[in-house]
Parts: C-alpha cells; sequence; structure tokens
C-alpha cells in the first residue's frame, strides 16, 4: 500500500484528482468505482473544473457506485443517487452510471445483477473509497466476511449516528444498505483510499499498521497489490512510521509519478 500524507484536504484532494485524470487519459473507457459522503466532495468539484478546462473526459467512461440506502428511491435528498447527480453526474456526465437500487424488489437477485454488470464492464478500473470512523469501507461493516459480495448489510449504531448529520434526526437513517462486498472491491485493479481529519486518525492507523481483520474491514486493503491511501497529516497522525512513508514519497522515481 503506498500511503501519501498531504498536508490538507484540500491537497489530497487534488492528488486524487491527479490520479483519476491519468486515468482517463490512458484509458478513456475506464471503470471508474466511486463513492458517496463529505469525503469525496472536494475530488468531485475538481474533476468537474477539470473537465470544464478540457483537462479531463469522462464521456466514455463507466461508473459503479459503491453502495445505497435501502428503502430511500432516487428521488429522495439524502439517497446517493440524488448525492451523485448532484455532485458529479449533472456536471461531470459518464457514458454509463450504476448505483445499487435501495428500491429493488428482489435484493438478493438485483445484487448479483450488479455483480454480473460490473464484470460485464471488464470490471473496475480505479476504485474511490473513503473511510468509515469504524474502518468500513463501502457500507461494509466491521465484521464483515473478507470475501463478501454485493449484498444487503445492517448499519453499526456507531454509522447511524456518524451519517445521522445529513438526515434531520437519527430515526431518519435507515438502518439496512446494499453495498459492493469485501471481495468486489478487492477485483478492481487500483483502490484509492480518501482519509481527513482527526475522527480518521484511528481508522487510518488500523487499516494501515494493524492485523488484517475483518474487525477493520479496510485493512484487507494490506492485500491489494495496487492500493493507494492519500490522507492529511491530521489522519495520519496515528500512523507510527509516517516518516518512512513521507521518506517513500519524496524519493519515488520519476517515473512512478505519472
Ligand atoms: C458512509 C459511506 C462510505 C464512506 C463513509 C465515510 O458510510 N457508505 O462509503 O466512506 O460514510 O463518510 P465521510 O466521507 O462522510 O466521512
Amino acid at each position: 500500500m503506498e500511503v501519501i500524507i498531504k498536508r490538507d484536504a484540500e491537497e489530497v484532494s487534488s492528488e486524487a484528482a491527479a490520479i483519476f485524470r491519468r486515468q482517463l487519459k490512458q484509458k478513456p473507457q475506464s471503470v471508474l468505482g466511486l463513492a458517496t459522503g463529505s469525503t469525496p466532495l472536494g475530488l468531485y468539484k475538481r474533476l468537474v473544473a477539470m473537465a470544464r478546462a478540457g483537462e479531463l473526459d469522462a464521456s466514455r467512461a463507466t461508473s459503479f457506485n459503491l453502495d445505497e440506502y435501502l428503502g430511500l428511491p432516487g428521488t429522495h435528498p439524502q439517497s446517493y443517487a440524488a448525492y451523485m447527480r448532484e455532485h458529479l453526474f449533472q456536471h461531470l456526465p459518464v457514458a454509463r452510471w450504476h448505483i445499487p437500487d435501495g428500491m429493488a424488489q428482489d435484493i438478493p437477485k438485483h445484487c448479483a445483477e450488479y455483480e454480473a454488470d460490473i464484470r460485464a464492464a471488464g470490471g473496475i478500473d480505479l476504485q474511490l473509497l473513503g473511510l468509515g470512523s469504524d474502518g468500513h469501507i463501502g457500507f461494509n461493516e466491521p465484521g464483515s466476511s473478507l470475501g463478501s459480495r454485493t449484498r444487503l448489510k445492517t448499519l453499526t449504531a456507531q454509522t447511524v449516528a456518524d451519517n445521522a448529520r445529513h438526515f434531520a434526526s437519527p430515526a431518519e437513517v435507515p438502518r439496512q444498505v446494499v453495498t459492493m462486498g469485501i471481495g468486489t472491491i478487492l477485483d478492481a485493479r487500483h483502490c484509492l483510499v480518501l482519509a481527513f481529519g482527526e475522527r480518521k486518525a484511528q481508522a487510518v492507523a488500523a487499516m494501515v499498521e494493524g492485523p488484517v481483520t475483518a474487525m477493520v474491514p479496510a485493512s484487507v486493503l494490506q492485500m491489494h497489490p495496487v492500493c493507494t491511501l492519500i490522507i492529511d497529516e491530521a489522519a495520519a497522525a496515528q500512523l507510527q512510521r509516517r516518516e518512512y512513508y513521507q521518506w517513500v514519497y519524496e524519493n519515488k522515481p520519476a517515473w512512478q509519478r505519472g
């Protein structure tokens, strides 16, 4: 795993945007795995600005979102479908986008179809991920099978509380979700994880330097051959080897810088 520590959230988002730009330049028909939450907002703003400046073209790309709340239609303002339209797709259209349908009648069938659609698209080239404060990725809460595929999950009380800020009251946060599984995420060719703020420092340390365990789903990314973690200094605060990660980054050979 490559760990890149930047001064603040702005710099994290810029570095991540450069990775997206490079990916789309190398492969305009890329399959992108997209995430929601507050973490990707700065990145999405930059991608939109880059597209407006003619520096990035996502018009031939396909996207798959990680997750969606169960029982929220795409018209609900807190659905991830509404989030994606508002923050990305209405400004930066991709050729085809996919988001799990929280209103699907037959959830297991829908999940199997979502997996089949990812496979039919050729698999995910670049998967963006945020990090839950309990170390979850997508909505794969602690204890999720490390081999799991897209399926229904029940949120922890902690995640409900964390995400309640987006809803009128905690009671309105759906308890269940549809999420890509950890196995689905691990199939992506490149995983890009972003995190900022003190609130994520413990999860970042457990993900990077702790044991690989289902209790910290993000720790499984230690097994991924191409994973980039970009964090700010506050989120890096509990890393024991932060100086080494900075040293590696500063001494990167020119050909690896892209
Ligand atoms: C939710 C999402 C995750 C996201 C996490 C962190 O649980 N399903 O994909 O990474 O929240 O949220 P935030 O970026 O707002 O801190």
